[in-house]
């Protein structure tokens, strides 16, 4: 995707928006696949980008879906259910029940809980089906189950006869930079699956959440883009637990796939500093990392001067967006040329987690459009502009 595809993109459709590049994730996830090898297969976490879970599902083996909302958008994506590993830590059992009712066994489901095996078992009966199940294992917070109840559940796992515990899932968070804490959390499940030997039990899957740094502030050191990757993938041969290794990742397949645009509204120097209002904000992107907005991300200007620049020379400038919040400010001191009304600015990196996280609902402001691109097909509005306000009033009033 170059500048003249921005450029179409401002012309007709406007800002602000998103620009998923479909071309751009899928060789993502060819060389991640690649470095990885054999040793290792990919299970996407579709809440890094939910606009992604399509094109994902023909690359990957396995589909991290972790909300009744992220299942149904599988379901209307049409991805194959097989793929789909149903994780989240508050699974209601009307829902669980639908899932094991049409799909059963198609689908690998995390236990975070005794009342989700609970709810597990008697679906998997009711239904007469033998479900796979991962046992999510704790790192110390509400997520998953502590050690000392993974081996009681393997320990009296025939009391389960409608599960199939096919082995267990770790992850700790997100943004890991250091090889070393990987290669910590990767021998702790090593030792933890050894261990549940000693029940007569072996585990055919590792589900693990590496949770990859992705570096979003080029004044970062910047080495090789996929250092990090390699680092942990040497890591595989050594462990000795030789059945799957599925790796769930996120914001390191999506981030760099995506780009927000959001156009310059207007210009102000209030007490000696530059403000640039733009119709976005960050409740439409999100850096990890970006508190203050101190650090500046990858970013370019296209220009279109509408109104008078408030000045000429090349300024710093304080980017803010249209909400009700002096928090409001996607970057400080951004460095512009002859910024004005009309010009607009690209961030990269921004295919994961902005569409999502952002408090999209503060001051009812319109979600953003939303375009996919790709050589062959070009650009194409897959989410229209949004009308929150709707939303956040008595949804009984019409008019
Ligand atoms: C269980 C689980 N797996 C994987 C991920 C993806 O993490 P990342 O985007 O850092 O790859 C998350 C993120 O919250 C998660 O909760």
């Amino acid at each position: 995707m170059d500048m003249n595809v921005y450029q179409e993109v401002v012309e007709k459709f406007g800002t602000p928006c998103y620009i998923f590049d479909l071309d751009r994730f899928r060789d993502r996830l060819k060389e991640v696949q690649e470095i990885l090898g054999n040793r290792a297969q990919i299970c996407y976490a579709m809440k890094a980008n939910p606009f992604l879970v399509k094109e994902a599902s023909e690359w990957v083996d396995h589909l991290e879906v972790c909300s009744p909302g992220e299942f149904a958008i599988c379901e209307r994506a049409g991805v194959p259910v097989k793929q789909v590993v149903l994780s989240g830590v508050n699974k209601e059992e009307k829902d669980i029940r639908y899932i094991v009712k049409h799909y059963g066994e198609q689908v690998t489901y995390t236990v975070e809980s005794l009342l989700q095996l609970d709810n597990l078992q008697k679906a998997g009966k009711d239904f007469q089906r033998k479900l796979p199940v991962l046992l999510r294992v704790t790192s110390g917070n509400q997520f998953g189950l502590s050690e000392e109840l993974v081996r009681s559940i393997i320990g009296k796992r025939s009391s389960y006869p409608a599960l199939n515990f096919i082995g267990l899932q770790y992850f700790s968070g997100t943004q890991k930079k250091r090889i070393g804490v990987l290669e910590e959390e990767l021998m702790y499940m090593e030792r933890l699956l050894c261990d549940l030997e000693k029940y007569g039990y072996e585990a055919e899957v590792l589900e693990f959440g590496p949770g990859l740094y992705v570096e979003y502030f080029p004044g970062d050191t910047r080495t090789d883009e996929f250092k990090l990757l390699k680092e942990f993938a040497a890591l595989l041969p050594k462990v000795h637990f030789k059945k799957k290794i599925n790796l769930e990742l996120g914001r390191y397949l999506a981030a760099s796939c995506g780009i927000y645009l959001t156009s310059i509204v207007d210009q102000k120097i209030n007490n000696g500093k530059g403000f640039c209002i733009v119709d976005g904000g960050i409740h439409q992107v999100n850096y990890f990392g970006q508190t203050m907005a101190m650090k500046i991300p990858a970013y370019r200007q296209l220009k279109k001067c509408v109104f008078q620049p408030v000045t000429e020379k090349d300024t710093a400038w304080n980017i803010c967006g249209s909400l009700c919040t002096i928090n409001d400010i996607i970057v400080k001191k951004l460095p512009l040329h002859d910024a004005s009304v009309g010009d607009t600015l690209v961030f990269e990196n921004a295919g994961a987690y902005s569409v999502t996280e952002g408090m999209a609902l503060f001051l009812s402001r319109d979600l953003p459009k939303v375009l996919y691109y790709d050589e062959a097909k070009g650009l194409r509005l897959v989410r229209d502009r949004i009308e929150t306000n709707f939303l956040n009033y008595d949804s009984r009033v019409k008019n």
